[in-house]
């Protein structure tokens, strides 16, 4: 299929390209590059542009070690030069985003008027999660697509990543400094290097069960 939008083609290859790889060279990451990658993980829309989510470098042999035990024992976070830690951060709203609304209105991309009720509407919003026991999914779900768009952005720049679910979250927390902190969870770790191994793509279910039309299932 061809499709005429310049961007089109690299971004498809990328995104296909992309494999989950567990093992890495020791190879380091360069400053720059992990600097340009973090920020365009950081590019991810987020309900509200609240950013309830942030993301943690570890470079170090002592934290990597203690995301690998966390992890028990895979090769991945103890393999690869750095691993990201997306921190999902359930009481953003309860704090003050001020500089969010500001900035936005600043540069003209929010209205005086959208500015300036953001902060009810965010209060509310959430009130009616915190009700229903949702604050922790919501801010999941800004993280989850902050990861991802880090896992492409790695990909496109010739590196791997690997999304990893297989953790203890109590033990991360502590690895990052996060212990006891109830209004912070653990939404995904993400070893980053170079790939010291291929891997096949392991397929995708069939779209007929997968993309519908309409309604679900049809
Ligand atoms: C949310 C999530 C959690 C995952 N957790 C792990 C993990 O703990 N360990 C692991 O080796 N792979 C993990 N994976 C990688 C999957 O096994 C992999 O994405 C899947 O097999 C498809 O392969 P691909 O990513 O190469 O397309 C995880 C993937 C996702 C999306």
């Amino acid at each position: 299929m061809t499709i005429a939008a310049p961007d089109h083609a690299t971004v498809a290859r990328v995104i296909r390209a992309r494999r989950s790889v567990r093992h890495y060279r020791p190879d380091p990451v360069p400053a720059e590059l992990l600097e340009e990658l973090t920020a365009l993980a950081l590019e991810a829309p987020s309900s509200f542009n609240l950013q309830a989510r942030s993301l943690v470098v570890v470079r170090e042999e002592e934290g990597r070690q203690a995301l690998t035990r966390a992890t028990g024992g895979q090769p991945h976070p103890q393999e690869a030069p750095v691993v990201l830690v997306f921190v999902a951060e359930s009481a953003a709203w309860r704090e003050d985003r001020g500089d969010v609304w500001l900035t936005a209105r600043d540069r003209g991309a929010w209205t005086e008027r959208f500015a300036a009720s953001s902060p009810d509407d965010v209060r509310l919003f959430h009130e009616d999660l915190a009700r229903r026991g949702l604050e922790r999914e919501y801010a999941v779900k800004d993280a989850m697509i902050s990861a991802s768009f880090l896992m492409v952005a790695a990909q496109a720049a010739g590196l791997a990543t690997s999304p990893m679910n297989g953790w203890d979250e109590g033990e991360v927390k502590k690895a990052i400094g996060a212990d006891g902190r109830e209004d912070l969870h653990i939404a995904l770790l993400v070893p980053l290097g170079y790939p010291a191994e291929t891997r096949v793509h392991p397929g995708r279910r069939s779209r007929e069960l997968t993309c519908f039309s309409e309604v679900y299932g049809r």
